[in-house]
């Protein structure tokens, strides 16, 4: 079996309701995901983070209990996800027994080998993010990350024997310099590894909304109870075959201020098992407001149904990857939204659709004519583009892929403006005008193919309008040939792609 592409994002809290960073990793392993499927297999993981005291006491404060409170806010993530148009693979929740008999299973496996002890717990513990500060990292005594109060927690806890893994980490980090990225995040975990790793506790006696731990005595860590989703939802342990397909992941996406698990704590866990760390782990960055992470606790969540309501989900995925470089943080606003909306979509694309269609049913009754896509001067020019749109995109350069198709999106536009289609009909030279429809309405099937993955909803729409039959989803290699689209194609022109969002209207 060809060892599938295989990219995850971290799996959610449901504390509270979703907001745009939730969907922003999704839309991100999305288009990820799709890309890849364009030359070969790929699977897409996402999920849910459902225990550890967090999640119980947002229940508790609801009046519910833990697991019913995740029963009624699970379809919201999968509403939210549909919302975007995500098709993800598996969306694993870790209160299925699927995930939980893994977690006991590693567990039991690491005791055996001597990778998991008992000990004494004594330290300060931050519930908003589910994490154990040293005193010396606390800042004015409290959680570095979110500014909340920190409990003093003291307990006879299960360790994971993380500081054995510190010399094999530094070689990995020296070896791979690649597989941390960007390279900030790179060096930051670089450097915490240079100050030294401590064993860290991996079991919870203080509360019960967890995987207990097998032979009893509390609840297993949420976050080393989370980590194993990436594995137990590809079979680790039931379905080898499966699991050799998968893993190690081809891209584990995760935001910034989640680096320490998933490059410190998650390879050594592997290494742990037997298995290997992923290939690349991405830390991107914060969409912010104000120069503040987004997010439920500071109050500034924006509400993602709304602003695919008023924006378009596709309008919204574009933005996300064209606006900032990845792994950047960006700053919300929706005047810079409608921006890219009114210009890049509706003004380039959206435009360039609708003239090339129109001159297409004026002066053809609709119907592509027969082109020249041996001479074409743009097919030959964007012959390489494909490929090269997709090694950027699989490199997470999704600015500067998204850049390159544009550069086809401003050829073709110029191309109208320059050889005046209205010119060429007036003085009957039939068969440059048939040249030009034909270039204009294969490079319209060309972008909707392209810019399948990042707008997966108006390019099928583009699709439709082409009245194009083949798959938009094909492999690109066979489907990228410039002159695929049949002549005889009939075309419709439907309503505009991207209608103009009004920039006062949208808060600028
Ligand atoms: N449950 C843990 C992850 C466990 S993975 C084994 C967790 N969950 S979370 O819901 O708090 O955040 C998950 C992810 O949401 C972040 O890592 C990040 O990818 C995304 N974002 C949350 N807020 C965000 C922004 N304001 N901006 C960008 N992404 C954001 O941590």
């Amino acid at each position: 079996m060809k060892r599938a592409f295989y990219v995850t994002t971290p799996i959610y809290y449901i504390s509270g309701n979703p907001h745009i960073g939730h969907a922003y990793t999704t839309v991100v392993a999305d288009v990820l995901a799709r890309t890849a499927r364009t030359s070969g297999p790929a699977y897409f993981l996402t999920g849910t983070d459902e225990h550890g005291q967090k999640v119980a006491n947002a229940a508790a404060a609801a009046g519910t209990t833990p697991q019913e409170w995740c029963d009624e806010l699970v379809p919201r993530w999968q509403k939210l996800f549909a919302t975007y148009h995500v098709r993800y693979d598996d969306f694993i929740r870790t209160t299925e027994p699927r995930h939980e008999s893994v977690v006991q299973r590693v567990f039991e496996r690491l005791r055996e080998n001597g990778d998991v002890y008992l000990g004494k717990y004594e330290g300060w513990y931050c519930v908003n993010d589910e994490t154990f500060w040293l005193e010396a990292k606390l800042v004015d005594a409290k959680c570095p990350t979110c500014g909340r109060e920190v409990q003093w927690i003291s307990e006879d806890d299960w360790f994971f024997r993380l500081s054995n893994y510190r010399d094999r980490l530094l070689q990995y980090y020296r070896e791979h310099p690649e597989w941390v990225r960007p390279k900030s995040v790179y060096n930051e975990m670089m450097a915490l590894l240079e100050e030294g790793l401590e064993d860290f506790s991996i079991s919870r006696t203080n509360f019960d909304w967890g995987i207990p731990i097998p032979g009893g005595g509390g609840v297993i860590y949420v976050w080393f109870d989370a980590l194993l989703n990436y594995i137990s939802a590809i079979g680790w342990s039931s379905d080898p075959e499966r699991f050799a397909a998968y893993w190690p992941a081809s891209v584990q996406l995760i935001g910034k201020e989640i680096a320490r698990f998933h490059t410190l704590i998650w390879p050594a866990v592997l290494w742990a098992l037997g298995e290997q760390a992923p290939e690349l782990v991405f830390a991107h960055g914060w969409i912010t407001v104000d120069g503040q992470k987004m997010g439920k606790s500071l109050g500034n969540a924006v509400d993602p149904f709304a602003l695919a309501e008023r924006f378009g989900a596709d309008s919204l995925r574009y933005f996300l990857l064209r606006e900032a470089p990845f792994g950047s943080d960006f700053s919300y606003s929706e005047a810079k939204i409608a921006q890219r909306h009114n210009s890049d979509l509706g003004n380039d694309l959206g435009n360039l659709v609708r003239r090339s269609l129109s001159m297409l049913l004026k002066y053809r009754d609709g119907v592509v004519p027969p082109g020249d896509a041996v001479a074409s001067e743009v097919g030959a020019a964007v012959a390489a583009l494909p490929q090269r749109v997709r090694t950027l995109i699989l490199s997470l350069d999704f600015r500067s892929a998204l850049e390159a198709v544009w550069e086809l999106v401003v050829a073709l536009n110029r191309r109208i403006d320059d050889q005046k289609p209205w010119v060429l009909h007036r003085e009957e030279r039939d068969t440059e005008l048939d040249a030009l429809l034909y270039d204009l309405c294969e490079g319209i099937r060309w972008l909707a193919m392209l810019l399948h993955p990042v707008m997966p909803e108006r390019t099928a729409e583009m699709w439709r309008q082409l009245g194009a039959t083949a798959l938009i989803d094909a492999d690109w290699d066979a489907a990228l040939q410039w002159g695929g689209l049949p002549s005889g194609t009939r075309v419709t022109l439907g309503d505009a792609l991207f209608p103009r969002i009004e920039l006062d209207a949208a808060g600028s």
